[in-house]
C-alpha cells in the first residue's frame, strides 16, 4: 500500500465494473483499496499484480467491516481519502407481486443503505483530502422497467439521497456524481439468468397467463443484453473522469441504450411509454381477463348501504369518476354532523 498517492476506495471490486474501475484507477497511479468479501474476490484483485491495488475486506452491509476499514485508512493514510466509489450492488430480477420481501430488503440494504453507510463513514476522511464521491446507479435509477421494480426502487432511492447530499455538502465543496450505466457486460447477467430460470418455475399456475411471458421475455432480454452490452471499462473511464474533471458532472449516462431509453421516456406520455414497454416486455392486457365494460362498478356506490345510488346517465357519457365524486359530495353534504363523520 502506498499512502503518498491519493487513495480511492472502490466497493464491490471482485468483478465487473468494480474490478475494471479499480484496475484503471491503479494504472492511473492512485492508491486503490478494492473492496472484496470473499477469498475468490481477494485472489482476483491480487492476480492483477499491482502494488498500488490492494484488496480490503468489505461486506458493505456490515458495520464492523466499515468501522475497521475506516480505522485502518485513518492510521495508514494521513492525507485522508481522495475518492469513494460506491459500486457494490445486486439486482436479482422478479415481478413486484412475486418479489420476496426479504430479498427486497436485501437489495435495498446493499444498493441504498450501504452507500449511505459508507458515505457517512468516509466523509471525515474525504473532507481531509478534499475528496469526491461517485455512486454507481443505473439506467434503472431513472427509468423503472418491469421485472426490476425492487432494483429500481433501490437505485431511485440512492439517487434521491445523492440529490439531497449534493446540496448539503456544498459548504465543503465535496462533489457527488451519479453514474447511470445501461447494460454492461459483467457477471450480473449470469446471476440474472440463474435467478430467472429458478423463478419462472415458481410462478403460481393461476398467474401463469400474466407472468410466464414476462419472465420468458426477461430471459430473452437478458441474453440479448449480455451479447450487446457495453464493456465495464467504459464505466471505469467515466468514474475516472468524475474523479478528475475540474467540474465533475452530476450525472453520467453510459451506453447508447441508457441514453436512448431515457430520451424516449422523457418525450413520451407515460401511458404510451407503459404501452410500449409492456408490449416489448410481454405484459400487454391479456385476452383471458374480461373487460370491465368501462370503469363503472357493476353496483353503483351507495347501493345496498342505504344511501342513494348514482344514476349513470349513459347518454351524457358522464365519466364514472365524475359520478363517483358527485355522489361522494352529495353523501358528505347529507351526512354532515353525523357522529362518525370526519371533523
Ligand atoms: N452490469 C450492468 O448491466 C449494470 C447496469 C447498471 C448498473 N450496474 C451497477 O453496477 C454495479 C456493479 O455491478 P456489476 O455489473 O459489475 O455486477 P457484478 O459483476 O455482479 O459486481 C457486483 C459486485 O458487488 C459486490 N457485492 C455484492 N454484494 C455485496 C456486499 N454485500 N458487500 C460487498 N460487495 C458486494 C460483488 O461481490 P461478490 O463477488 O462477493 O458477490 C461484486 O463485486 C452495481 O451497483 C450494479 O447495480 C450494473
Amino acid at each position: 500500500m502506498n499512502s503518498l498517492r491519493p487513495t480511492v476506495l472502490v466497493t464491490g471490486a471482485s468483478s465487473g465494473i468494480g474490478l475494471a474501475t479499480a484496475r484503471l484507477l491503479a494504472r492511473r497511479g492512485y492508491d486503490v483499496l478494492a473492496g472484496v468479501r470473499c477469498h475468490r474476490g481477494r485472489q482476483t484483485v491480487q492476480d492483477e499484480g499491482m502494488q498500488n491495488l490492494s484488496p480490503v475486506w468489505l461486506d458493505v452491509t456490515r458495520d464492523d467491516h466499515v468501522e475497521q476499514l475506516i480505522a485502518e485508512i485513518r492510521q495508514t493514510r494521513p492525507d485522508g481519502l481522495f475518492g469513494l466509489v460506491n459500486n457494490a450492488g445486486i439486482g436479482p430480477p422478479a415481478a413486484v407481486e412475486l418479489s420476496d420481501i426479504d430479498e427486497v430488503r436485501r437489495i435495498l440494504e446493499v444498493n441504498t443503505l450501504a452507500p449511505l453507510r459508507l458515505i457517512q463513514a468516509c466523509l471525515p476522511l474525504l473532507r481531509d483530502a478534499r475528496g469526491r464521491i461517485v455512486n454507481i446507479s443505473s439506467l434503472n435509477g431513472f427509468v423503472a422497467l418491469p421485472m426490476v421494480g425492487a432494483y429500481s426502487a433501490s437505485k431511485f432511492a440512492l439517487e434521491a439521497l445523492c440529490n439531497s447530499l449534493r446540496v448539503e455538502l456544498r459548504p465543503w465543496k465535496i462533489p457527488i456524481s451519479v453514474v447511470r450505466p445501461g447494460q454492461i457486460g459483467t457477471p450480473i447477467f449470469d446471476k440474472a439468468r440463474t435467478a430467472l430460470q429458478e423463478r419462472a418455475q415458481q410462478i403460481p399456475p393461476e398467474l401463469g397467463y400474466g407472468y410466464s411471458k414476462l419472465y420468458a421475455r426477461a430471459a430473452q432480454f437478458n441474453e440479448r443484453g449480455a451479447r450487446a452490452a457495453t464493456p465495464p471499462e467504459a464505466v471505469a473511464r467515466v468514474v475516472l473522469r468524475a474523479l478528475e474533471a475540474r467540474r465533475p458532472r452530476l450525472h453520467y449516462v453510459v451506453g447508447a441504450d441508457a441514453r436512448g431509453l431515457g430520451l424516449v421516456q422523457s418525450l413520451m406520455p407515460t401511458r404510451w411509454f407503459d404501452a410500449l414497454v409492456g408490449a416489448l416486455a410481454g405484459a400487454s392486457p391479456s385476452p383471458a381477463v374480461p373487460e370491465r365494460n368501462g370503469a363503472a362498478p357493476a353496483t353503483p356506490p351507495g347501493a345496498g348501504d342505504g344511501s342513494p345510488a348514482v344514476p349513470l346517465d349513459s347518454r351524457k357519457r358522464r365519466s364514472s369518476w365524475l359520478a363517483l365524486v358527485q355522489h361522494q359530495a352529495r353523501r358528505t353534504s347529507t351526512s354532515s354532523g353525523a357522529p362518525n363523520s370526519p371533523r
